[in-house]
């Protein structure tokens, strides 16, 4: 880790600003009674909202990345509509690679290409040191989210070293990841030098955040779900371990999400955030029986239940949350990102439906959020 980043807990208290006392994200993260079950959306700020593509029109995706001014309005897009109990940082998986030095465009309707697959020693050699400077317009628009965002906490994110390394292994996105496993397996002495570089560059991407106000992290492995068990363990987890280790003097709430993860969940969380993400395909009383005891849980409605009539979707909408209240921690979130032709207006109603059922539909003896006992 670079010697600039924090060592200690000492720069970012467990609630970082007073304003996010009643903070109810802040509060199911740390598996602590909430007043209701916390709700925002991956990909909440996006293609779904008009405001966004007009904001965008004729801005390329990397370049609004880099503005904080851009950033920052979009950031707050969906937190002005739609009322979520968290905003997501605007940015990309691939934005700390492209601030290190990487050749990476992100062409549209089809995401990340690299110009120049990494796939030698030579390659692995050569690739660029990330300084937290390289990032400096993720901290202002950070710095100037939290002045906006009030009693709202905004989430900072990475991608995992393994859905990054798919990424610059392939060059591209790939569905089957032939080419990163063939390194993962057959040359595990390169992989493990790739994934090093990764847990720098994530480390430092992630601490630059919360230094600058970010109220909780979430690492995105979203293909870690092409891997068995056996091999996610054995060549992935440890890297996913060492950044959560990295960024936990940090003090801020940590979230691990992958798709297609149903068989990884108890060893995504055995990789040390305290919540986990679980996608829509298992129900999640059963996700967080398999996670374990210790963690809360985010998720998990089908992203496509959007599309569904909204009597359908509400009844869905219920049911996750009846399946939430299994774990000891729920935020309610869709199984993975919003897709780019939903209804906004459906999101909206989703977030009311969410906040308006735990007031109403819980007895008043009813513990909230699983086992945890109201704090005395
Ligand atoms: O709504 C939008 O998609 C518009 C902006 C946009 C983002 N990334 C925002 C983003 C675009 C065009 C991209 C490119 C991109 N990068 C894609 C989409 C390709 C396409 O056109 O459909 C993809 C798949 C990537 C790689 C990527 N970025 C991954 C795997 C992840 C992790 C989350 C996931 O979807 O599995 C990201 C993170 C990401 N990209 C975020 C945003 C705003 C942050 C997370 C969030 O908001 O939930």
């Amino acid at each position: 880790m670079p010697e600039e980043l924090p060592v200690s807990g000492e720069l970012v208290s467990e609630v970082p600003r007073p304003q996010l006392r009643d903070s109810p994200f802040l509060a199911a993260c740390r598996r602590k009674p909430v007043s209701r079950t916390p709700v925002w959306f991956m990909r909440q700020a996006g293609r779904s909202l008009p405001e966004y593509r007009a904001l965008r029109e004729g801005v390329q995706m990397l370049d609004a990345c880099r503005t904080p001014d851009m950033i920052t309005e979009i950031t707050l897009q969906p937190v002005r509509r739609h009322g979520v109990d968290a905003a997501i940082l605007f940015s990309d998986i691939v934005v700390p690679l492209v601030a290190a030095g990487l050749d990476i465009d992100i062409v549209p309707g089809v995401g990340p290409v690299v110009a120049r697959p990494i796939r030698s020693a030579a390659d692995i050699a050569a690739l660029p040191r990330l300084e937290p400077d390289d990032v400096g317009f993720v901290a202002d628009a950070v710095a100037a989210l939290v002045g906006e965002l009030g009693d709202v906490p905004l989430i900072g994110f990475a991608g995992a070293p393994f859905t990054l390394a798919s990424y610059l292994v392939e060059g591209g996105p790939s569905k089957s990841h032939e080419r990163t496993k063939a390194l993962m397996y057959g040359e595990p002495a390169l992989w493990e030098a790739l994934c090093e570089w990764l847990v720098e560059v994530t480390t430092t991407f992630l601490t630059v955040q919360a230094q600058a106000g970010a109220s909780a992290l979430q690492l995105f492995d979203s293909w870690a779900g092409a891997l068995s068990e056996a091999d996610y363990r054995a060549s992935v987890q440890p890297h996913s371990a060492a950044v959560f280790r990295a960024v936990e003097p940090l003090g801020v709430p940590r979230i691990h999400f992958g798709i297609h993860t149903g068989e990884l969940l108890a060893a995504m969380g055995e990789a040390g955030a305290e919540v986990v993400g679980v996608d829509w395909r298992l129900r999640l009383d059963e996700g967080a029986r398999r996670i374990g005891p210790g963690r809360a849980v985010q998720g998990n409605l089908d992203p496509a239940a959007l599309f569904a009539p909204w009597p359908v979707l509400a009844t869905r909408v219920r049911d996750v949350l009846a399946a939430g209240r299994s774990a000891e921690g729920h935020i309610f979130n869709l199984g993975h990102g919003v897709l780019p032709t939903t209804d906004p207006d459906m999101l909206t109603r989703v977030v009311e439906l969410v906040h308006g059922e735990q007031v109403i539909g819980r007895s008043p003896d009813e513990v909230p959020q699983g086992l945890i006992p109201p704090a005395r």
